[in-house]
């Protein structure tokens, strides 16, 4: 066993951070205040081929491997959690079902410009009743002639209101259930699809959250992603994907906020010594960094598997699920250093406080991570 990462992973590592460091974090106040999307934070990343880095550079990815994706999404949340969900969404939920779904022609007209971050995607399952419950998909697509007519609703969707492109789930024949749902790749230009609200939040707030409507949105047959029927199985994959994202997503937002107390409890004097030497302190900043370190483990077991091309989806939802409630309890204590700082906007640890707590509800809440672990161990597995 081997915990070194490889020279080019180190590498991706510091770009990502003096990236983050110099482009990001200077502006996540000011992103989370004024609720905007990045755009030029995201057109800079594209050239650091961030999103879509784990995509083969022949279809404009960054060519690296999953350990690489999973240490930069921690060091880009570290500076900004709305950018590291934008970042992981085109990444794990758009780029990665593509690739691994899609035609040749699909990867060369839908995957290339994603993967390169010339263009951005969004990730169509959730609807206002398909929640955790993601089989009962209400939204329909029916084969007209060389066509699929698509109706419905989607809610919740990460980068909706700024995304080029959708890989939507429809139900195709509702008497199959799950396997009557299919996936589809949909541009958002088509006539019939637009964006209907954006949510205000608690947290990433410069992330924006937004309903889909298709009303009679007609796209060509040919861009049916995998085959009919086949949608449940191709977005339970990518979401196994998508959860090592958002658990990195947690390293960088926890790590943020124990780096942060730890940095105040060494400046802030009370009793006439900085609080820094306090035991009750020193306890709280010993859990709050045991906590990340096996929460990063449990992540990058995860991403090595899907690495090796072994099965991962109990890892990944354990990573995520330990990954996420760690971010929540590390930010809690963050503020708790702070004392009444912590409180407060100017020391940030609100905003992580407030970020953090998304990663234990979207792409599976942490009661579907414990179902799946839980029915992957009584299958044996
Ligand atoms: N990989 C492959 N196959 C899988 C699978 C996986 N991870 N999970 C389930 N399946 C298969 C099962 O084996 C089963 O197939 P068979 O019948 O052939 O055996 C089939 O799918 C149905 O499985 P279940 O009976 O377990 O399905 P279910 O309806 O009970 O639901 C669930 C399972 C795990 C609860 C699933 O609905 C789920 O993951 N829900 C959470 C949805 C979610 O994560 N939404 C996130 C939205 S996206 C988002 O949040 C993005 C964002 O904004 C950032």
């Amino acid at each position: 066993m081997n915990f070194e990462l490889t020279e080019e992973q180190k590498m991706v590592q510091a770009m990502a951070r003096d990236f983050a460091d110099q482009e990001i974090k200077p502006k996540a106040q000011e992103l989370d205040q004024t609720e905007r999307h990045p755009a030029e934070i995201v057109q800079k990343m594209a050239e650091l081929s961030l999103m879509g880095i784990a995509i083969p550079d022949t279809y404009g990815g960054g060519g690296a491997d999953v350990v690489s994706y999973v240490v930069a999404m921690e060091e880009i949340s570290r500076g900004c959690a709305s950018v590291g969900v934008i970042m992981s969404v085109n990444n794990s939920l758009v780029c990665d079902p593509i690739n691994t779904f899609g035609t040749e022609e699909q990867k060369r007209k839908f995957l290339t410009p994603l993967a390169s971050g010339k263009k951005l995607g969004c990730f169509g399952l959730t609807e206002p009743e398909a929640g955790s419950d993601a089989a009962a998909q209400k939204t329909t697509a029916v084969l007209q002639g060389d066509q699929w007519v698509i109706n419905g609703k989607k809610n919740f969707i990460t980068n909706g209101n700024v995304a080029d492109s959708c890989v939507l789930m429809a139900m195709t024949d509702k008497s199959k259930r799950y396997k009557g749902i299919s996936a589809f790749i949909v541009d958002t230009k088509t006539p019939g699809f637009s964006v209907g609200a954006v949510e205000k939040k608690l947290g990433i707030k410069a992330s924006g959250t937004a309903e889909l409507i298709m009303e009679d949105c007609r796209i060509p047959q040919e861009n049916l992603l995998g085959q009919v029927g086949q949608g449940f199985y191709v977005a339970m994959n990518t979401l196994d994907g998508g959860r090592i994202g958002i658990a990195s997503q947690a390293l960088g937002i926890g790590r943020a906020a124990l780096e942060a107390a730890a940095e105040y409890s060494k400046t802030r004097v009370q009793f006439g010594a900085p609080i820094s030497k306090l035991q009750a302190i020193q306890w709280m900043i010993a859990d709050m960094a045991t906590e990340l370190d096996a929460a990063r483990l449990l992540t990058l077991r995860a991403a090595f598997l899907k690495d090796h091309k072994q099965r991962y989806e109990k890892e990944a939802a354990m990573a995520k699920l330990f990954a996420s409630e760690a971010a929540s309890r590390i930010a809690t204590k963050a503020i708790q250093v702070h004392g009444g700082y912590g409180y407060i906007k100017e020391y940030n640890v609100e905003r992580h406080f407030r970020d953090a707590r998304i990663t234990e509800i979207y792409e599976g809440t942490s009661e579907i991570m414990r179902l799946v672990i839980s029915s992957n161990i009584l299958k044996g597995r």
